[in-house]
């Protein structure tokens, strides 16, 4: 009987899948991320392994892991997981893409909306009795509608950004490593490159993978050439942004706001930024509404089943 471990609960509907077809699954008793030596004892029997994106999974897991063909992760970036060590091995590695690109794309939104219209900032106020009546200077924010709307990777993600804006009326700018033409004839949307999406956007919004050559993408340089109106939005992997330097100009008001759901240490936040108030942060959230989460489990768990059953992964990476 194969074995696949699960290093934390899923949705049940991917653990019943992978009992449906006969694998021996096992799911840690407590609710929390794997310790680094419980994934590296019993990962030894394990033919698959679900993992989250906060499981490093590297040449040492797959130095413990004989009998290991398949690593699914749950998530859509794999940042976590050291795909040369994979290829060496002959483990395939998968994914979670399409089944979040709305959910995440929606929180982008969300983000964006809620640090244009400071409406975090607002609702702490009102809560706090600050709320005095209604005033013509009182909480002003940025307008979206019209405005220019700045996606940095033009992927599954951002491109369902981009599509989400035409309700605004917004002109869209996008930088990518390729053309996107599909995105350019859906909403008029123009590649630009990277300095000139960040001087001309009214909102940047991330969508580009973690890895050694995003790390700092948008660092000093790169947020001193946007407008003191801009708002940021990163989804996307915190590593992107140099957090440090961002802290600075959103104190200094050099950029309006930012909305993030992903940090560069995470769970810890660069010093000073839980006290600005024109940064919104969301607890990296992006796919996490329940029917997402859902169809994330069932997507990794048939990318398991798949191969040990000796068939091409659904989503390989
Ligand atoms: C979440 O961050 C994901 O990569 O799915
Ligand atoms: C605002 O509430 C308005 O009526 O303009």
């Amino acid at each position: 009987m194969k074995t696949v471990l699960v290093t934390r609960r899923v949705p049940e509907p991917g653990l019943a899948l992978l009992r449906s077809r006969g694998f021996r699954v096992v799911v840690p008793e407590k609710d929390r991320p794997l310790p680094r030596a419980d994934l590296l004892r019993w990962v030894k029997n394990a033919d698959g392994l679900l993992t989250q994106l906060v499981d490093r999974v590297d040449a040492g897991v797959f130095a413990a892991a004989p009998r290991l063909r398949v690593v699914a992760n749950y998530a859509v970036g794999h940042d976590n997981i050291d795909k040369e060590a994979a290829r060496e091995r002959g483990v395939v590695v998968t994914n979670t893409p399409d089944v979040l690109t709305e959910a995440t794309a929606e929180m982008a939104w969300a983000l964006l909306l809620g640090a244009a219209r400071r409406i975090v900032e607002g609702d702490r106020g009102v809560r706090a009795g600050d709320f005095k009546g209604w005033a013509p200077g009182l909480h002003l924010g940025q307008g979206v509608s019209g405005k220019i709307l700045g996606v940095v990777g033009a992927g599954r993600i951002g491109a369902a950004v981009a599509r989400m804006s035409t309700g605004f009326r917004m002109r869209v700018l996008y930088w990518g490593r390729s053309r996107n033409r599909v995105l350019e004839k859906a909403v008029g949307a123009r590649r630009v490159p990277l300095d000139r999406l960040l001087r001309e956007s009214d909102f940047v919004t991330l969508h580009v993978p973690g890895s050694a050559a995003t790390r700092h993408m948008i660092g000093r340089r790169e947020l001193a050439l946007m407008k003191p109106t801009a708002v940021l939005v990163n989804t996307a992997r915190g590593t992107i942004v140099d957090e440090k330097a961002l802290v600075t100009v959103l104190r200094k008001k050099r950029v309006f706001a930012a909305g993030l759901d992903v940090y560069e240490k995470e769970p810890l936040l660069a010093p000073g930024l839980a006290r600005l108030p024109n940064a919104v942060l969301a607890p990296h959230a992006g796919s996490a509404t329940l029917e997402t989460r859902t169809r994330m489990a069932t997507l990794a768990a048939g990318n398991i089943a798949a191969v040990l059953a000796g068939h091409k992964p659904l989503t390989p990476v």
